[in-house]
């Protein structure tokens, strides 16, 4: 095909191409204002030049949008000179099998269309975000330098083209591109194989029924090929398991709130002994037993506690790492099996370089993520296949394990209040009247806690010394409570507080308490502190995680 079909197209920049802690999220009509998209896209081509001549990965969560952005990026790509792309058949991938594919592939990168978590539909959320050779998110210096270029970008490249169809696996041509539309699930599912012991869950599955609730996300052809095709689980096992461009007019977020009706199901009496679900782009994860929820930040810890149980990790890890905010369990392990725990900013793109250099085995995040060096993202069935082989191993129930664990580590007590929509002038007031105070308060009393330590978060990157600063204000208290404050970086309307709370019991007769009841007290003093009744007039948190 000849360069003549390559159009330039004359735009105006937009202003508000920031990346946030996952790509860029906006509202779909905002995505959808003419070149909105375009512009980004260039800006991202522009900053990576590395991707000429490349193999790129390509696929989103299936929401709103998602074929028509997908048409774009094609178009765009092949003016750009990318040489080729690998495409998940109906544009679908997840988060996690992009960066697997990408590292498998040796491909330049890959962009994801997705806002995660967030509400899909034409009144939804989508998002766009990209990831380098190693299969990671984009670092911060070049979702800035995207940012950046996006400000002064004057026009774009597109090629004057009919796009091939996504819907069939095979090979086809978009001017000099080669576009390759593959099995989204394949070479997932053989990695998946490679981790762990189909074997034992499969004889383990026979005898105990479990859901997975899909949400009508990405994760249903995933679920329904390991599951329920590879692992012998009775078909129904998956739930809302066909991808939806609304996700069924639900929240794809598996937390106990969103995957309510999952949560039914296990507490209802049915027999299931084990629940899970993901999100709409199939890298988080909720774990449930009868009647119990495992936090994440627990889930991170036990995981790391009994690694050696499953074969893709029987040699131990070099390391862990967890996301500041994402409560100290994981530290109790890490400091018994003698290896480094690192803390990181919020956002899995942090993890990327301890990966990489192999400092780090299993990493995640209160915000239900978990993940390993086995692709550069956190990932959600990975996670629910981690926990079914330990089930399988142990022959104990969920909570059993869980209990078992605070036994020997004591435990900690988390939970997340956070405050939506916010005007964001007054979420910033109230950080920066934060920010002004915690100078200076270690030392003194705050409740009936003396403050240990006190500041705003920032990470020297042990990997490639760059600094990312106020990552979120950290107040240590005495015997291992702590409040952490921070704003949220995936938000599409007004700002958003989100209060992490943490607090450490031993006391073996206290573990049974009910969560908010435990953190009652640090709660209302995170409240206080920080003035949330005077400085944003709200009486309680919008949702309590
Ligand atoms: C949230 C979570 C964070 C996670 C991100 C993307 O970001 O808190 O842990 O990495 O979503 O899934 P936030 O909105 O807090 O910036
Ligand atoms: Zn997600």
């Amino acid at each position: 095909m000849s360069v003549h079909s390559i159009k330039t197209v004359a735009t105006q920049p937009f202003t508000d191409q920031k990346p946030g802690t996952s790509g860029l999220r906006k509202k779909v009509q905002v995505f959808q204002q003419p070149h909105y998209l375009e512009n980004f896209v260039q800006a991202m081509f522009d900053c990576l030049p590395q991707w000429r001549g490349q193999t790129l990965v390509l696929g989103g969560d299936g929401r709103y949008y998602n074929r028509e952005a997908l048409a774009i990026l094609l178009r765009m790509a092949a003016a750009n000179g990318i040489g080729r792309v690998l495409v998940g058949r109906h544009g679908l991938l997840s988060t996690p099998a992009a960066s697997h594919l990408i590292r498998k592939y040796g491909a330049g990168g890959g962009i994801i269309l997705s806002a995660s978590h967030n509400p899909g539909g034409r009144d939804g959320d989508f998002g766009i975000k990209f990831n380098l050779s190693n299969g990671s998110p984009a670092p911060e210096i070049l979702t800035e330098a995207v940012y950046q270029r996006s400000r002064s970008l004057v026009e774009y490249r597109l090629l004057d083209a009919q796009v091939p169809s996504l819907d069939r696996v095979g090979e086809a041509r978009l001017g000099d591109m080669a576009v390759a539309v593959i099995d989204p699930v394949a070479d997932y599912a053989e990695l998946m194989e490679s981790l762990f012991d189909f074997d034992a869950i499969r004889a383990w599955l026979e005898r105990n029924p479990m859901r997975f609730d899909a949400m009508h996300a990405v994760t249903g052809p995933y679920a329904r090929e390991i599951l329920e095709r590879r692992l012998g689980a009775p078909a129904g096992t998956v739930m809302n398991g066909v991808p939806l461009p609304d996700f069924g007019g639900g929240h794809p977020d598996p937390n106990t709130t969103h995957a309510h009706a999952l949560v039914e199901l296990l507490n209802g009496g049915h027999g299931y002994v084990f629940g899970a679900a993901s999100d709409g782009d199939g890298d988080r994860n909720l774990i449930l037993g009868p009647g119990f929820f495992v936090s994440p930040s627990d889930s991170l810890a036990i995981l790391a506690a009994n690694a050696r149980l499953v074969p893709g990790y029987r040699h131990g890890l070099t390391g862990v790492a967890r996301s500041m905010p994402t409560s100290r369990a994981v530290d109790a392990v890490a400091a018994a099996l003698m290896i480094p725990c690192y803390e990181t900013p919020t956002g899995w793109k942090f993890f990327g370089n301890l990966l990489d250099a192999g400092r780090i085995t299993l990493c995640g995040e209160e915000s239900f993520g978990t993940g390993s060096d086995h692709v550069r993202e956190k990932d959600g069935l990975w996670a629910v296949l981690f926990w079914l082989n330990l089930l399988a191993v142990r022959g104990q129930g969920v909570e059993a394990i869980v209990r078992e664990h605070w036994q020997r580590f004591g435990r900690h007590f988390y939970s997340r209040h956070d405050y939506e929509a916010l005007p964001l002038e007054r979420a910033e007031a109230l950080m920066q009247g934060l920010r002004a105070r915690v100078e200076g308060l270690a030392g003194q009393r705050l409740g009936r806690w003396t403050v240990e330590q006190a500041d705003d978060f920032a990470y020297l990157d042990p990997i490639d010394g760059s600094r990312s600063q106020r990552q979120g204000i950290r107040v240590l208290l005495e015997g291992g409570a702590r409040i952490v404050y921070r704003l949220s970086g995936t938000g599409t309307e007004g700002a958003t507080l989100r209060i992490y709370l943490e607090r450490h019991e031993l006391d073996l007769a206290r573990h049974g308490q009910d969560t908010q009841q435990a953190l009652a007290e640090l709660a209302a003093l995170a409240d206080q502190f920080a003035g949330i009744r005077e400085i944003i007039g709200r009486q309680r948190p919008d949702v309590v995680v």
